[in-house]
């Protein structure tokens, strides 16, 4: 008996850390996303969203204005393919990493990325019709 306990714990220990993994993007909250990095996320959306995030592709949704809340709920949505993936048209240059499609987005990035880059859509301008 002595001996199964802290087996039972360690089983338990990995159970939550698989759950909680399932739940989110990778998280690593050690992470600061810096300037840098956050300009080449922006370009990266906006090649597909439209310049800051306003999109004049109807296929496409603008991000202007939207949360970051809102922005990660739906990115885990298609890191999980629980929202379908469409190919889209480049309205505003094309996207370094040559990403096609929300799931080739979310496969790459972390919470704290999404997080930051949500926060810098949510702080613009939404389209007068969105
Ligand atoms: C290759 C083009 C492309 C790129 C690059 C791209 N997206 Fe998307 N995104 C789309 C398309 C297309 C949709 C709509 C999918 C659908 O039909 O539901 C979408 C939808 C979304 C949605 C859901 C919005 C809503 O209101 O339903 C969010 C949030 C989102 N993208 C965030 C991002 C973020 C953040 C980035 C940059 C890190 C990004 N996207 C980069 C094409 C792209």
């Amino acid at each position: 008996m002595k001996k199964r306990t802290p087996c039972s714990a360690i089983l338990m220990l990995v159970v939550a850390l698989s759950a909680s993994a399932d739940e989110s993007l990778p998280n690593d909250e050690q992470q600061v996303v810096m300037d840098k990095e956050l300009q080449f996320l922006v370009k990266e959306c906006s090649a597909c969203h439209g310049e800051n995030g306003v999109s004049t592709n109807d296929e496409v949704p603008s991000l202007a204005g939207k949360s970051a809340d809102y922005i990660l709920e739906n990115v885990e949505k298609f890191y999980f393919y629980e929202r379908h993936c469409p190919d889209a048209e480049y309205q505003n240059g094309e996207p370094k990493s040559g990403a096609r499609n929300m799931c080739d987005v979310a496969d790459r990035m972390t919470r704290q990325e999404v997080m930051a880059v949500g926060a810098w859509f949510e702080a613009q301008t939404p389209p007068a019709t969105d």
